[in-house]
């Protein structure tokens, strides 16, 4: 949430900066600012919307400068308008702050500085820092500006990834990380700073990823890294990155999303490919092997996640309940945090997160380590904070997801999920060769299926022609496509603003069904699986109150086909991984919705892709 970018070096700051803002716009995009060094003092320039609208609003101003942060926000404290947008400046001027996450004892602080005639013009806590890093730094005698920061870091309770420019220093930038991350790429006589690495790789492939309490001291010739705590320099581990250009940008596809769609027949076999052993279909997941014996020995696995990652962990539950046979429990992370679980050392707790930086699942993996358990991450994003703060883990090979809507991820956390469910199959012999073949064997079949129902994009959005003004609706399945019925809800309601309601078909009749009634689109994900007489059942109910049913169904159904509205098909395929085809569909339905409804598809209201706040 919130993105951050910063430029210190011999070139003009201003349009790296921009375009640095424009690839972290998908963290939010309440408001937009920059701030640059103009002839020896700093300049800042804001505005409420995106970051568009501060380009239009700087044009013909003169921005060049050799040094400069920028910020995209997604509101917390503070309603998104041209005062709160950061760049925030500290009462006297001296320190110009750009702040991703939340200062937590804000209050006090801001009670402490009033008393001490701190005034402020906005309502985020971002400003009370900037102030009260000036209030530490006093005439500047006494401290210099880093010592400053390190001073009022040490006081601040919350998570921050920061950028500041202090006046008197007018050559420097000074960067602090704690639980919201940030990038520092390495060039020649220059450094990129970002939250994360997509504005600095095509600049340089050397990066340091800050850890927490790393406060990053930058000239354009010096990079010096200290603590909050302690004043003596550390070593920074420099990383190369992988990421290519390319896969940041859109490739003729009209949104990112679609692109995002596009890509799952490749992402699903990058996820699966390499783990599969082409003669013996043997599972094998590197990043756990060093854990695998304490894998085996678990009484129980937790998944915690939020959004998509929780749909994806319903499916990982079922899968490893019924081919590994070790007991799974599903959580919230948002709720695990708080609720104080018993956590046993003998657990497993597996997160799941394709950002690897949401606030609530990494506060829940602190808990578990805490608590002794061995801790597991499949996360997305390399090198993200949930990836490092994991004891062992598994990538998911999605690729950079840059729509707001997770597709690409959630069909890759499921894959990945299929390989851990058969790899403890095996190992427990939990699982007969006949049935873990198959699996395997449709599992690699997966991505050409997918294909298939790329091809009928055109029908798809033919049927949401006819639903798109519907301002309610409900999605159904049962078992494997449960946690499916729950994803293609939470699309639609994402992108289009439509509510749309997830359930288990079977718990219809305990409420949902009240709703029926010829005005609301109930969308059933009724593949021929081993729920498929109950799921017909369902429909029959929903009919008979005169619902207008849509359906996910197996190619060739002729019954459903004349039985409901609308149908969408999917090839036929083992029940265990239908859910990777059955939920394509539901995606390309919510994204022609919100298409035709005329809403921000990539970019809807209120949303970040990255939640790093809880
Ligand atoms: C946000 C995103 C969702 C995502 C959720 C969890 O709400 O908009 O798409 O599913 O966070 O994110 P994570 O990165 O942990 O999977």
């Amino acid at each position: 949430m919130c993105g951050i970018v910063g430029y210190i070096g011999t070139k003009n700051a201003y349009p790296i900066l921009i375009k640095g803002l424009k690839r972290l716009e998908y963290r939010g995009y309440d408001s937009a600012g920059i701030a640059l060094n103009i002839n020896g003092g700093v300049q800042v320039f804001k505005k409420k919307g995106k970051v568009l609208e501060l380009e239009n609003y700087c044009e013909n101003k003169n921005t060049f400068s050799n040094i400069g942060i920028a910020h995209t926000r997604w509101a917390t404290h503070g309603e998104p308008n041209d005062i709160n947008a950061h760049p925030h400046v500290s009462m006297n001027g001296f320190f110009t702050i750009i702040h991703n996450g939340i200062i937590e004892n804000y209050e006090k602080l801001k009670n402490d500085l009033t008393q001490r005639g701190y005034k402020f013009y906005g309502e985020t806590d971002s400003e009370i820092l900037a102030n009260l890093i000036e209030y530490m730094y006093g005439d500047g005698k006494e401290v210099n500006a880093e010592t400053a920061v390190r001073m009022a870091l040490s006081r601040v309770v919350g998570a921050y990834g920061i950028v500041i420019m202090c006046n008197d220093e007018p050559g420097k930038l000074i960067a602090a990380r704690k639980s919201s991350p940030l990038a520092i790429g390495i060039g020649d006589g220059e450094y990129y700073l970002a939250s994360d690495a997509s504005p600095i790789v095509e600049y340089t492939r050397n990066v340091v990823y800050l850890n927490d309490n790393d406060v990053a001291i930058i000239t354009p010739n010096s990079f010096t890294l200290k603590t909050v705590q302690k004043d003596e320099e550390i070593k920074p581990e420099i990383q190369k990155l992988e990421l290519s250009v390319g896969e940041l940008e859109k490739n003729g596809f009209e949104h990112y999303m679609l692109k995002e769609i596009f890509e799952q027949p490749r992402t699903i076999s990058d996820s699966f490919r390499g783990r599969i052993d082409p003669q013996t279909k043997e599972v094998f997941l590197g990043g756990l092997s060093e854990v695998m014996p304490r894998i085996l020995d678990a009484k129980r696995i937790v998944i915690i996640a939020c959004g998509t990652s929780w749909h994806a962990a319903l499916i990982g539950e079922y899968l490893i309940e019924e081919y590994a046979r070790i007991p799974v429990e599903v959580e919230y992370a948002s709720e695990y945090r708080y609720r104080k679980p018993i956590i046993n050392e003998d657990d497993v707790v597996l997160a799941i997160s394709q950002s690897g930086e949401t606030a609530d699942t990494m506060a829940a993996i602190k808990l578990a380590k805490d608590k002794g358990a061995l801790v597991l991450g499949i996360c997305n994003v390399v090198g993200s904070s949930i990836a490092r703060e994991t004891h062992a883990g598994i990538y998911t090979h999605a690729g950079v997801e840059i729509g707001v809507a997770s597709t690409k991820a959630f069909t890759a956390q499921v894959t990945v999920l299929t390989l851990l469910a058969m790899r403890l199959a095996r190992a427990h012999k939990a699982i007969g060769d006949e049935r873990y073949y198959a699996i395997i064997n449709d599992l690699i079949s997966i991505p050409d299926k997918i294909n298939l129902i790329l091809e009928k994009q055109a029908q798809i959005k033919e049927i949401a022609e006819k639903y798109k003004d519907n301002i309610n609706s409900l999605y159904l399945g049962r078992g494997y496509l449960f946690p499916v019925a729950l994803e293609g809800a939470l699309k639609l309601k994402e992108i289009s603003y439509i509510h749309a309601e997830g359930y288990p078909a079977g718990e219809m009749k305990h409420g949902p069904i009240a709703l029926v009634d010829s005005n609301i689109p109930v969308v059933v994900v009724a593949a021929k699986d081993r729920y498929y007489e109950k799921v017909v059942s369902n429909i029959q109910e929903v009919k008979a109150r005169k619902g207008n049913i849509i359906a996910v169904v197996t190619d060739g159904d002729g019954f459903l086909r004349d039985t409901v509205e609308d149908i969408m098909e999917i090839p036929k395929s083992d029940d265990v991984v239908t859910p990777l085809l059955a939920v394509i569909p539901l995606q390309l339905f919510a994204y022609y919705i919100s298409v035709l409804r005329g809403c921000d598809v990539d970019q809807p209201r209120n949303l970040a892709k990255s939640v790093t706040v809880e």
